[in-house]
């Protein structure tokens, strides 16, 4: 998360492929096109790093990438995706077992469109981390889509929707990876994580 001090590790497709589980990981999940890879990009001060595109489904694999003495993972986004079902479907299984079963994942950011709020997918998911006591922290992205007021709305009903979470870290972010919005106070909690 520090300029020039992360790298592209791997693209894995299955469990079996995971690296070893032997340090920090904090990951970033959310639906598909809600500005993961882009977020990835802005906190490491790296445009091509992580690949992001207008294109639904872009990110295909669980990627790795090291920064300092840590993993950041991007992940594949769920709920919808340009591809085949059985691969979508393939995919989702795996996102799940990783969310559920990766012993070092110490947050998951799960990222919100702040013109669209938590959708049923996004509930999905925060339920399995509750299950599987995952921590996960909300980050709005994309709040330069959004005047003032609008954005007090979709913070303000996103953190009702939270209420019922009991893994959910009670701070909700604002960010713009455009605009650079947050991604500092971002890369400070990361960097504070243990
Ligand atoms: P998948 O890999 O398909 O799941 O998508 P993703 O969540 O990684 O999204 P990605 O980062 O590829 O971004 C999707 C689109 O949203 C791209 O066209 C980005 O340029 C755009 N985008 C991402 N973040 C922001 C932002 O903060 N502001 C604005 N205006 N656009 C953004
Ligand atoms: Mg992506």
């Amino acid at each position: 998360l520090f300029a020039g001090e992360t790298e592209f590790l791997k693209g894995v497709v299955a469990m079996s492929g995971l690296p070893p589980a032997d340090r920090v990981e904090v990951c970033f999940a959310g639906r598909s096109n809600v500005g993961k890879s882009s977020l990835i990009n802005a906190l490491t001060g790296r445009k091509g790093l992580a690949r992001a595109s207008n294109t639904p489904g872009r990110t295909q694999e669980i990627n790795f990438f090291t920064a300092r003495d840590i993993y950041v993972v991007d992940l594949p986004g769920y709920g919808f995706a340009n591809a085949p079902v059985a691969v979508v479907e393939k995919w989702q299984r795996l996102l799940k077992q990783y969310l559920q079963g990766r012993q070092t994942l110490r947050r998951v950011f799960v990222l919100i469109d702040a013109r669209h709020g938590a959708k049923a997918v996004d509930e999905e998911i925060m339920s399995l981390l509750d299950s599987a006591a995952v921590t996960f922290q909300v980050v709005m992205t994309k709040t330069d889509k959004l005047k003032g007021e609008a954005l007090k709305v979709s913070l303000d009903k996103t953190r009702a929707a939270l209420a019922k979470h009991p893994a959910a870290y009670p701070e909700i972010l604002l960010t713009s990876s455009e605009k650079g919005d947050g991604i500092a106070t971002l890369r400070a909690i990361i960097a504070g994580i243990e």
